[in-house]
């Protein structure tokens, strides 16, 4: 996983604010469509080191930290539609699936699928949020089939380095030990997890 912190919380908060607040430069007003905001960092970001190096991550239906909007759903498309003509590499989308630091189904019903079709495939879109490796492989070559789609993992690569090797092979994914992910100072639960036993046998390392 490769994130960008300072990034992407300032760009949602941009959005959050311009939506809530009358009188910010980048307010929608009543239609989206009308308002003035537009990709505040993306456009930036990409003058400086080239659209193909220069991704976004989406998270509209996630509650972390207060983020969620009320009616999330004009802003990101509006947004979404800003960025397409901006040649990005891809567009990573996030089904809310936690709660603050806790597993959940904090999304509901709703679905970021809807943000992948709107894309068009103008690149690839990168889809995470609570896929094992059997909804995984169905999102892939099924919903989305006509979709330039790749299904990313977060949480069970915590505990499972060759966690690729095991999907691939179809060996069953240990769970993960949630109590152990923010461990401040201590490799404890984030890299003292061993290589499965067939994953080394194949690679031959003792
Ligand atoms: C320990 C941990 C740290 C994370 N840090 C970030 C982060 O800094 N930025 C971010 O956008 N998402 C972060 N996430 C969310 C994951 O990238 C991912 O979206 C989420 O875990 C859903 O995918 P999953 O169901 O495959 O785990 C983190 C998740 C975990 C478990």
């Amino acid at each position: 996983m490769a994130y960008f912190p300072p990034v992407l919380p300032l760009e949602h908060r941009v959005l959050r604010t311009a939506r809530l607040r009358p009188r910010h430069p980048h307010h929608l007003g009543s239609n989206p469509h009308l308002g003035p905001l537009r990709p505040p960092l993306q456009r930036p970001v990409v003058a400086a080191i080239g659209a193909e190096k220069t991704a976004i991550r989406l998270s509209p239906y996630s509650d972390f930290n207060g983020m969620l909007m009320g009616d999330p759903d004009p802003t990101f498309r509006y947004l979404t539609e800003q960025l397409k003509p901006l040649g990005l590499a891809f567009l990573h989308l996030i089904e809310a699936r936690i709660k603050g630091n806790d597993d959940a189904e904090c999304g509901g019903d709703r679905t970021v699928a809807w943000l992948a079709e709107l894309w068009e495939n103008v690149s690839p879109v990168l889809l995470a949020g609570g896929f094992k490796p059997g909804s995984a492989k169905k999102a892939v070559d099924e919903t989305f089939k006509e979709y330039d789609m790749v299904v990313v993992f977060g949480r069970y690569f915590v505990p499972i380095p060759d966690l690729v090797y095991r999907i691939k092979a179809g060996i069953p994914l240990e769970p993960y030990d949630r109590s152990k992910f923010y461990t401040p100072k201590e490799p404890k639960g984030y890299i003292d997890y061993p290589f499965g036993e067939q994953y080394l046998a194949s690679v031959n390392v003792q």
